[in-house]
C-alpha cells in the first residue's frame, strides 16, 4: 500500500524543496523556480487522487475519509490560491505566506490519517 505513494510522497517533497527554494531566492520570484514549483505542486495532486481513485473504490466507511478528503482539498485550494495571490502581489502578503505556510502541515496530518484508514483495504 505504502508504495503505491511513493510517487505522491516524492512529488509532495519536490514541491516542499523548491517551495523553500523559491522562497530562499525571495522576491522578484526567479521564474523558473516559480513554474517547476507550481507544476510539481500540479502533478503532485494529480498523481495523489489517480491514487486515491484506486484505494477509494474499495472502501466501505467512506464518510470520515470524505470529511478528512475535504479538508485535503481545502488545504490544496488554499495553497493554489495563496500561491496565485503572492505571486500577483495581492492581498495581504503576510497572511498568504502564512496560509501557504500552514496548508501543507494540515495536507500531511489529513493524508496520514486517510492513508492510516485505507491501510489493508
Ligand atoms: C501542494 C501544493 C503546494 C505546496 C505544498 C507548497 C509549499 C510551499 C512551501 C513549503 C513554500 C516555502 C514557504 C516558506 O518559506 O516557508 C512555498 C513557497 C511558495 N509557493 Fe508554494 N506550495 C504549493 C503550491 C504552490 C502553487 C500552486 C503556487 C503558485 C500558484 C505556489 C507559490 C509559491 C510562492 C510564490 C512561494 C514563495 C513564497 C515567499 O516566500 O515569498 N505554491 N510553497
Amino acid at each position: 500500500m505504502l508504495y503505491k505513494f511513493l510517487l505522491p510522497g516524492i512529488t509532495f517533497v519536490l514541491t516542499l524543496v523548491f517551495g523553500f527554494w523559491l522562497s530562499h531566492v525571495g522576491k522578484p520570484y526567479n521564474g523558473l523556480l516559480f513554474n517547476i514549483h507550481k507544476l510539481i505542486a500540479l502533478g503532485a495532486v494529480v498523481v495523489t487522487v489517480i491514487q486515491l481513485i484506486k484505494f477509494l473504490k474499495g472502501v466501505d466507511a467512506l464518510a470520515f475519509i470524505i470529511v478528512l478528503l475535504v479538508v485535503a482539498a481545502l488545504c490544496v485550494i488554499a495553497l493554489f490560491a495563496s500561491g496565485a495571490l503572492m505571486s500577483m502581489d495581492k492581498l495581504d502578503y503576510a497572511l498568504m505566506l502564512t496560509i501557504h505556510r500552514v496548508a501543507p502541515v494540515v495536507l500531511v496530518i489529513a493524508m496520514v490519517i486517510i492513508m492510516l484508514n485505507l491501510k489493508g483495504v
